[in-house]
């Protein structure tokens, strides 16, 4: 008899081992604005460690996909789920404190200040409900101020800034400021990171460069990352799977040989490149 039991439960070990972990889940999530569906009826899941595409044309509703599960918005109905949890009507900093962060197709740095500052702002800026709030934030303790200001530089160097970390936002190129926004994101330590459009304004050889990138902050943070991208060989070549939304519909979720031959797929949107 013990030795059935115990027979059985090796059995469902390695089931449950064969499953992959789900790390974020959505369940027939709508976003409405006004008369247009912006987000419509989606559910998919995130598995953890993965790489996952979300393409679709222009107006798709793939920002909007981001902007609800940060919580920048609220859905209009369905659910959203972090590690099993409902997150869903959470505002966007208890979000981030979960560990879920996001960079953002509009760029958003503080140009006036340094490289440097704009990733240690960034960890409280995470933290906090409100950019404004995030400046204003009552200072750190000096151990702590100089650990942040220590694992920021860190992040520069990761992102290959370290030399320019004094200086202004502004004048960082476009690719180094969407570089100098990941690096922002990943002062958050967030075991999620949503990216929107990182190759856009990016040179032909920034870009090429961004996959190895994309792949070395994965392993390197064991993140899961969530990659909205116009660059199809990008997304084909470095995502583990890929959703396709139109007109805010989930067209199809599958591995990138699977949705690159789909017609509804090919007809939405590869056959406009
Ligand atoms: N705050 C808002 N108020 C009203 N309409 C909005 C808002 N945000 C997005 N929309 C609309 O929702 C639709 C989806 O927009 P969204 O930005 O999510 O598309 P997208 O797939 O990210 O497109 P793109 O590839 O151009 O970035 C669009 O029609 C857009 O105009
Ligand atoms: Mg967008």
């Amino acid at each position: 008899m013990l030795a059935l039991q115990i027979i059985i439960r090796i059995m469902s070990e390695n089931i449950t081992d064969s499953q992959p972990n789900i790390v974020l889940e959505a369940k027939n999530l709508t976003r409405r604005f006004g008369g247009l569906v912006a987000v419509n009826n989606v559910s998919f899941t995130v598995y953890k460690d993965e790489i996952f595409g979300l393409i679709g044309p222009n107006g798709a509703g793939k920002t909007t996909l981001f902007n609800l599960i940060t919580g920048f918005i609220p859905p209009s109905s369905g659910n959203l789920l972090y590690q099993g949890k409902e997150i869903s009507q959470k505002p966007s900093h208890k979000i981030a404190a979960l560990g879920i962060a996001r960079t953002f197709q509009n760029i958003r740095l503080f140009g006036e200040i340094s490289a440097l500052e704009n990733v240690i702002i960034g960890r409280h800026l995470h933290t906090n409900s409100s950019m404004i709030k995030g400046l204003f934030a009552i200072p750190p303790a000096p151990d702590e101020e100089q650990k942040t200001k220590k694992e920021a530089l860190e992040l520069l160097e990761l992102v290959g800034l370290i030399d320019r970390a004094e200086e202004k936002a502004r004048n960082f190129a476009y690719g180094d400021q969407r570089r100098l926004e990941i690096a922002r994101a990943l002062a958050l330590k967030p075991k999620i990171l949503l990216l929107d459009e990182p190759a856009a304004g990016m040179n032909p050889s920034e870009k090429q460069e961004l996959s190895q990138f994309i792949n070395k902050i994965r392993n390197y943070f064991d993140l899961t990352i969530v990659l909205i991208e116009h660059n199809v060989p990008l997304v084909m070549g470095l995502c583990n799977r890929i959703a396709v939304l139109n007109f805010g519909e989930l067209i199809t979720l599958d591995k990138p040989e699977i949705v690159k031959n789909n017609p509804a797929v090919i007809e939405a949107y590869l056959g406009n490149e």
